[in-house]
């Protein structure tokens, strides 16, 4: 039934930035408003009525604005004085094009970014754009453009000169993490990866993006530096619809590579778009777990030690949004990783040990899936449900990812062929 907020805690031993918060796809509904009838409570709600429609929402429609309040009050509460803040993207409501425009879209994204200063006047903001962060939804361009240079504006007080710079010019940047040395933020434009994206269809390397991040890395590798990435649309597929993808396919592999060539420096990816909770392994050619990324949900608290560190771990908050409806609207914890999955922290090698129990154990999946939809979500994960979501978490190319179906599921059969097996064995057995 809801809607998360992400924490992220970094290692208290090896370096004290130590906590982060992880906001994505706030998607404000300005247009919300729960006195009306309820097929015009919100534009986002298309022709589908708003049957539960209260002051913190309704599932078939965007964010209002206060949700959205409560959201960043609720961080300010559980964790007032985070080091940092993720805030990966997609901020306006899910409307056709004819209904927002340029100064609408900006408008939006203002308003978000005010609410978030206006609550850390003083914490260091690490923004990365999402796809509808842009109008029209979707293209954002390889190029400078008035979007970015205004955005770039918006954002001037939690972006170096420097970065400023890059990012009028391509939507990306990069820093030293809080200005430290031996710790480095990429901030990715995912989005021009994306197979929605009509204008980077025929490029190689969308605004120089990958050999700049190659580059990035390679310094990062020669400066012993941590690196942490952020982005909006993540590579991989989606768990919850078989074998849709979100990169154009020569875009998966090259992010594939990027991460498989220095991945000794990347202590942690973490994306959004989704609006659901799961992660992403990638492992080297001989099957060993080298990085995770992680994937928030829509308004997401998300509190983690980072992955990669020895006492990493992740807790998730929550918001009931039936019962905020109908009470008040309190944030809770959902749930703590390393409890809930049994491993030691968040690093890799525990990552894919939570993976097999969740491939192989269907209490630990029936957990999962529960947190993947935030409880909205509680029937039964089946036997094609447990192959999609598997799949998805485990391989990242599409290749791969396509001999995982078909693995897993003939595995499954196999499993049931075989029990059915013995039950014709003892059956024959009872009538010897
Ligand atoms: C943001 O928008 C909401 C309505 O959608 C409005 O109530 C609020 O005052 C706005 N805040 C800012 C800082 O513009
Ligand atoms: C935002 O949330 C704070 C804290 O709960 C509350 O005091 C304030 O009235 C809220 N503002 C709006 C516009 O809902
Ligand atoms: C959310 O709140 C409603 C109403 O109080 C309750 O019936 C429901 O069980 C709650 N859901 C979860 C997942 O806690
Ligand atoms: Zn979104
Ligand atoms: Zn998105």
């Amino acid at each position: 039934t809801e809607i998360l907020l992400k924490i992220a805690f970094l290692s208290k031993r090896c370096f004290n930035p130590g906590n982060f918060w992880h906001i994505t796809d706030l998607h404000l509904d300005p247009t919300y408003d729960q006195s009306r009838s309820p097929e015009v409570v919100c534009a986002s709600s298309g022709k589908q009525p708003a049957a539960n429609a209260g002051q913190f929402g309704d599932y078939v429609c965007d964010s209002p604005w206060h949700l959205i309040n409560s959201s960043v009050y609720a961080m300010k509460d559980i964790l007032p004085d985070p080091d940092f803040i993720v805030w990966t993207g997609d901020d306006t409501p899910h409307v056709p094009n004819e209904d927002l425009g340029e100064q609408k879209v900006l408008q939006i994204i203002s308003n978000l970014t005010h609410i978030i200063k206006q609550v850390f006047p003083s914490t260091k903001v690490y923004s990365a754009l999402g796809n509808h962060d842009y109008h029209p939804k979707s293209q954002l361009p390889a190029g400078p453009n008035n979007i970015y240079e205004q955005i770039a504006k918006m954002w001037q007080d939690w972006l170096e000169p420097e970065s400023q710079e890059l990012f009028k010019k391509g939507g990306y940047y990069t820093e030293k993490l809080l200005g430290r040395p031996g710790f480095r933020m990429l901030v990715l434009n995912t989005n021009l990866y994306y197979d929605q994206n009509k204008l980077i269809t025929n490029m190689d390397d969308p605004a120089g993006q990958f050999s700049w991040a190659d580059q990035v890395l390679t310094e990062a590798t020669n400066n012993k530096e941590k690196v942490y990435i952020i982005g909006h649309i993540p590579p991989g597929f989606f768990e919850k619809k078989r074998g849709k993808p979100w990169f154009m396919a020569k875009f998966n592999e090259r992010y594939l590579d990027l991460i498989q060539k220095h991945h000794s420096v990347i202590h942690g990816q973490f994306f959004g778009h989704h609006h659901t909770d799961s992660f992403r392994m990638f492992y080297n050619s001989k099957g060993s777990p080298i990085g995770t990324m992680f994937l928030s949900p829509g308004v997401t608290p998300w509190k983690t030690t980072l992955p990669g560190v020895v006492d990493g771990d992740v807790v998730t908050f929550y918001l009931n949004l039936t019962y905020a409806n109908a009470a008040s609207g309190s944030w809770e914890k959902e749930y703590r990783l390393t409890e809930s999955f049994r491993v030691p922290d968040a690093s890799p090698d525990s990552m894919h040990l939570a993976l097999e129990r969740i491939a192989n154990a269907q209490w630990y999946l029936q957990k999962y899936y529960k947190f993947n939809s935030v409880s909205y979500d509680l029937t039964e994960c089946n036997y094609n449900c447990r192959v999609d979501h598997v799949c998805a978490a485990r391989e990242v190319d599409f290749g791969m990812y396509e001999e995982c179906l078909v693995k897993e599921g003939t595995a499954a059969i196999y499993g049931g062929f075989l029990s059915l097996l013995a039950v014709a064995a003892s059956l024959v057995l009872a009538n010897q």
